[in-house]
């Protein structure tokens, strides 16, 4: 939204599917916009099942901008990509959703409205028609329905009290935009378990340095922090109480007006012109500014007339932050580009070597062997002294938590366990507050890793948090955590963020356990080990022309089986569920010690099979799981270490065996290695049945929905 800056509809929209185009990762089944219309404070509406580049045709076969491109100076512009949870995707269930045929009232939403049904009963009975099949249309038409009570009632709400009514009946989760056109040049952001942040720009480098909150019953009990910036009260505005605030522009206290949910305002009674957008992502912000701040649940942030108001929905209790600080993000725009690559996903891969040495540096001292996590320094005797460690992520995250388990047992010898966020939720397993649980997730956003962490948290257990996106909401509510560091990750099916999360688990391993003088030599050769991991994996990215040989053979096959034990059955898991992600061939990583107990009836010379065959304490068993499989005419592809005599001597005898050899590292490290040739099968899979590899299909990269 923009205020006091000249801006063509052209523009508007341009910047506004820009920025769609950067969230398109996160669903991408229909998209919309929303943005003024032709008349003052109408609405004009587009949408387009599919993906943004077909709205962007929609958008110039709809409007002639030779013939009428309209200059706004303050304009408010909402827009949306989707991934469907309610409703298939077609034009009447894109966003934006509407109140009426006359767009008084449009809503962009992310997450479940879990009380639709009831409010479609109720809503229906008030006579409003729907026409999509969303929970979402239900808000756009509750705004609607208060804001007419409340006229026929004589009252006239701001469009912040009237959000507020308007919440108060929703169940469920949403990061949330309103326009409408009873309030021109206004908008409404608010989130309640879905991300939402607020890129500010002005030409003016304004220094603010974070937005003071409005509670529901502030005006009474001012926060310390308000009462500390009290200097004097503005004379003549006694409706609403305005501050000057000495943090506001450094020492020029005198020029600029703060009230308390107040961030903006003019300067000298000159208004500024200012830019603001709203988005649930960093990455489609950074383009025109890194100052944001991110908002929390049950925020209610109203921007108009270029100032920003964040009101809570609320009233405040013990534990609520009463700013929200303007932060300077790190990303850069050329992170979040495919640069010379095909894929996002492609490029991820091959920036392992980069990644899984920036999870590493600063912390690992390679010299004197010891490891420092900063963001746990104080937490490590709390952690230490835990009764348990409980482990908790969804899809690749998990398979991180998977893959380290063992270590972690070894060298804490505290009771591990790991726990799939839904199946923990739906359980409601007993936690307890000597307990410390660990939450594992790369966007630091999925909603059922968040909802396990509230349940966590509600029973007094130490959270520690191991998120690759700053500032996201787990990195924000766990007690102490660690940055993987991995940078911005674009495609849907995760690679460097797996082998990152990796690395800090094994980090926050061998910290927990530096206390213990037993445990010394084995510490110290995992960290020489893993000083060598980014020039392996560099080794290994180069067996990529023998990789799509294979893929060249696999690619018709319906099915496939990848098996592992130990620390490869991680292995294993996280290769079948790339391989279905992507290329949706139907593949199932097994435990090679269960492979008797059924999977076994599958096997015949047909059925293709990826063994994980590399050396390890359990390769005795591994082999002969492995010989069962050749013994039924089975042929695999085994993954093995470089030159091992074992299989150079059995690829000899058979000869339809395959061997994609890896470089040997230490056994609970190995998983890093072996991960990567399984990574590039299920890209070139994909890529060779022409897949869209980035979006595939029905996934998103960050489930914010239950
Ligand atoms: C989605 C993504 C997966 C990801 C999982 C957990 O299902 O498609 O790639 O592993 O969510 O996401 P998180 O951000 O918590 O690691």
């Amino acid at each position: 939204c923009n205020y006091m800056i000249e801006k063509s509809r052209k523009d508007i929209l341009d910047t506004l599917t820009e920025g769609l185009s950067r969230l398109e990762y996160r669903g991408y089944d229909s998209t919309g916009v929303a943005v003024d219309g032709d008349s003052d404070g109408s609405t004009l509406i587009i949408k387009k099942p599919g993906k943004v580049a077909q709205l962007k045709e929609e958008i110039n076969n709809t409007l002639n901008f030779e013939e009428n491109n309209p200059e706004f100076i303050n304009h408010v512009g909402i827009a949306h990509t989707r991934w469907a949870t309610h409703g298939e995707p077609s034009v009447k269930n894109s966003h934006p959703q509407r109140s009426d045929v006359n767009n008084e009232f449009v809503v962009v939403h992310n997450g479940i409205i879990t009380n639709y049904r009831e409010l479609k009963t109720l809503l229906l009975n008030k006579g409003s028609k729907f026409e999509s099949d969303t929970d979402t249309e239900c808000i756009a038409k509750l705004f609607k329905l208060f804001y007419d009570t409340n006229l026929a009632n004589g009252i006239e709400l701001d469009f912040n009290a009237l959000t507020k009514e308007v919440l108060s009946e929703l169940d469920g989760s949403y990061g949330l935009l309103c326009r409408s056109s009873h309030y021109p040049g206004e908008i409404i952001a608010t989130r309640k378990g879905s991300p939402l942040l607020i890129g500010v720009k002005s030409e003016k480098n304004l220094k603010v340095d974070f937005v003071d909150v409005e509670f529901p019953d502030d005006n009474e009990n001012d926060s310390d922090l308000s009462k500390l910036q009290k200097m004097s009260k503005h004379a003549q505005d006694d409706e609403e109480k305005i501050y000057f605030a000495p943090l506001v522009n450094g020492n020029s206290a005198a020029n600029l007006r703060y009230s308390q949910s107040r961030a903006f305002l003019s300067e000298d009674g000159i208004p500024i012109p200012i830019e603001f957008f709203i988005s649930s992502d960093a990455s489609s912000v950074i383009k025109h500014t890194k100052k944001v701040l991110f908002l929390e649940d049950n925020d209610v942030a109203h921007i108009y007339d270029g100032e920003l108001h964040i009101h809570r929905f609320k009233p405040k209790q013990d534990g609520d932050k009463v700013t929200r600080p303007i932060q300077t993000l790190e990303l850069e725009l050329a992170q979040i580009m495919k640069g010379d690559y095909n894929h996002f996903m492609q490029k991820e891969i091959f920036e392992q070597p980069d990644s899984t040495l920036n999870t590493m540096r600063g912390r690992l001292d390679f010299i004197k062997k010891t490891v420092k996590l900063g963001g746990l320094t104080n937490w490590l005797p709390t952690i230490r002294r835990a009764r348990r460690l409980i482990m908790i992520a969804c899809g690749t995250s998990y398979h991180s938590c998977l893959a380290t388990r063992q270590v972690f047992e070894e060298l804490t010898e505290i009771p591990v366990s790991i726990e799939l966020a839904s199946d923990f939720l739906d359980r409601k397993a007993p936690i307890f507050r000597d307990d410390v649980c660990i939450f594992v997730s790369q966007s630091g956003e999925t909603a059922d890793s968040m909802l396990a962490l509230k349940f966590c948290l509600e029973r007094g257990a130490l959270t520690v948090g191991i998120v690759n996106t700053v500032g996201s909401s787990i990195s924000r509510s766990t007690h102490c955590g660690v940055h993987i560091n991995a940078g911005p990750e674009i495609g849907v099916a995760s690679t460097k963020a797996y082998t990152s999360q990796y690395i800090a688990l094994v980090m926050l391993a061998l910290s927990l356990s530096d206390d213990r003088l037993s445990s010394l030599e084995r510490r110290q050769d995992i960290i020489a080990n893993l000083q060598h991991i980014p020039k392996q994996i560099e080794q290994l990215l180069k067996l990529e022309p023998q990789i799509k040989q294979i893929c060249k053979k696999l690619q018709d096959e319906k099915s496939l089986l990848l098996l592992g034990r130990g620390y490869q059955y991680a292995s294993a898991l996280e290769g079948a569920l790339k391989i279905k992600e992507i290329s949706y061939m139907h593949s199932e990583g097994v435990l090679a010690g269960e492979l008797k107990h059924g999977v076994l009836a599958l096997v015949d010379e047909f059925l293709p099979i990826i063994a994980l065959g590399t050396r390890d304490s359990l390769f005795p068993k591994v082999v002969s799981s492995i010989e069962q499989v050749i013994a039924r005419k089975g042929k695999p592809i085994v993954i093995c270490n470089e030159n091992d005599e074992y299989w150079m001597a059995k690829k000899a005898q058979e000869n339809s065996i395959e061997l994609i050899e890896v470089p040997l590292t230490s056994d609970c490290l190995q998983g890093l290695l072996n991960i990567i040739p399984l990574q590039l099968i299920s890209y070139w899979l994909a890529v060779n049945k022409g897949y869209d590899v980035d979006f595939p299909r029905n996934l998103a990269k960050s489930v914010t929905v239950e």
